[in-house]
Order: C-alpha cells, then sequence, then structure tokens
C-alpha cells in the first residue's frame, strides 16, 4: 500500500515536471503553465499592444524566435520586469504593464 501511494506521488511529481517543460522558450516571463501563459498573452500582450498572435508568433510554433516582433516584445518584457522589481514594488507602486505605454497601440506615442 506504502509503495503504491510512493509510486502514484512520484508519477504525480514528473506529472508536474511535463507541465513545465510544456513551455519550450520562455526566458523572461515566469509562467510555468500553458493555460497561464496564454491568458497574459491574450489579456494582456495581444490586448495592449491592439494585435493578434501572428504579430510575434508563428502560429504553427509559438516557442519560434523567427519573429523580431517577438524578440522586440521579449526585451519588453525584460524592461517592465526590472522596472517592476527595482521601482514600483520598493515604492509599494501599482505594476507597470504594456498597457501603460502602448495603450491599444504597437507603437506608443512619442509626444
Ligand atoms: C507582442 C508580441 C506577442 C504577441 C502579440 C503574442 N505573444 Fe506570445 N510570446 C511573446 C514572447 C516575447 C514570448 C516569450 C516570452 C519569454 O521569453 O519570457 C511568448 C511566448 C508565448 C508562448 C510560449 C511558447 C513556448 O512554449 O515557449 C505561447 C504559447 C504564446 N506566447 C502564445 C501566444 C498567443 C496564443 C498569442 C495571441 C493571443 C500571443 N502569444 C501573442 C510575444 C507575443
Ligand atoms: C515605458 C513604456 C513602454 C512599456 C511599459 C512597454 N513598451 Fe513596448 N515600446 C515602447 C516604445 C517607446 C516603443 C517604440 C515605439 C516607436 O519607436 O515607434 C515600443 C516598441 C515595442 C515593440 C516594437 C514594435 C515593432 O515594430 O516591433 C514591441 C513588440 C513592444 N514594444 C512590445 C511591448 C510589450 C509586449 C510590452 C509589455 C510587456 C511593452 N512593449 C511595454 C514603450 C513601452
Amino acid at each position: 500500500m506504502r509503495l503504491i501511494l510512493c509510486i502514484v506521488l512520484i508519477s504525480s511529481i514528473f506529472a508536474e515536471d511535463e507541465k513545465k517543460s510544456e513551455l519550450k522558450n520562455v526566458q523572461v516571463l515566469s509562467y510555468t503553465k500553458k493555460a497561464d501563459i496564454l491568458k497574459f498573452m491574450k489579456k494582456s500582450v495581444a490586448k495592449d499592444l491592439g494585435v493578434k498572435c501572428n504579430y510575434c508568433h508563428n502560429i504553427k510554433d509559438y516557442a519560434s524566435d523567427e519573429n523580431v516582433h517577438k524578440l522586440a516584445a521579449r526585451e519588453m518584457m525584460r524592461m517592465v520586469k526590472h522596472i517592476n522589481t527595482t521601482t514600483m514594488k520598493p515604492l509599494g507602486l501599482h505594476d507597470v504593464s504594456c498597457w501603460v505605454c502602448h495603450q491599444g497601440k504597437k507603437h506608443p506615442d512619442h509626444k
């Protein structure tokens, strides 16, 4: 009985690992679950820039880095993460999102 429990436990740990490896090429965001990253992509990234997924992705391979807009977006994510951890959080302020600058546009206004 204990052995069975052990096996069940170990296999559930491996199942958890498999879920993590579902995301193949996530270098900046801290998501490990596909459902969570999809929600963020839909409700924040795509919406905040007013674009569809294919603006950044080869929709047959979301992990691919072949699209320059995706590479730019990754650096933007790095920047946003930096602002939030070094500035906004220590000051007790709201997190910055893509919307703060982009407001539904690919290219934010410069003035
Ligand atoms: C403005 C660019 C941009 C748009 C639009 C966008 N994404 Fe992404 N997406 C990214 C970037 C950048 C990453 C990688 C983030 C990282 O490295 O931390 C990513 C990662 C992903 C991943 C993880 C793939 C993997 O396994 O590595 C999925 C799935 C994904 N996006 C789905 C979507 C879907 C679905 C949409 C449309 C609703 C969408 N994305 C819209 C930029 C974008
Ligand atoms: C502090 C303001 C700011 C924030 C926050 C911000 N951006 Fe940007 N982003 C800009 C500016 C400014 C440009 C350049 C616009 C130009 O030169 O026309 C830009 C350009 C881009 C581009 C390049 C467009 C292209 O032609 O490829 C992408 C993609 C992008 N941002 C994605 C994002 C994403 C995704 C987020 C949220 C994770 C984000 N940005 C957050 C200011 C910001």
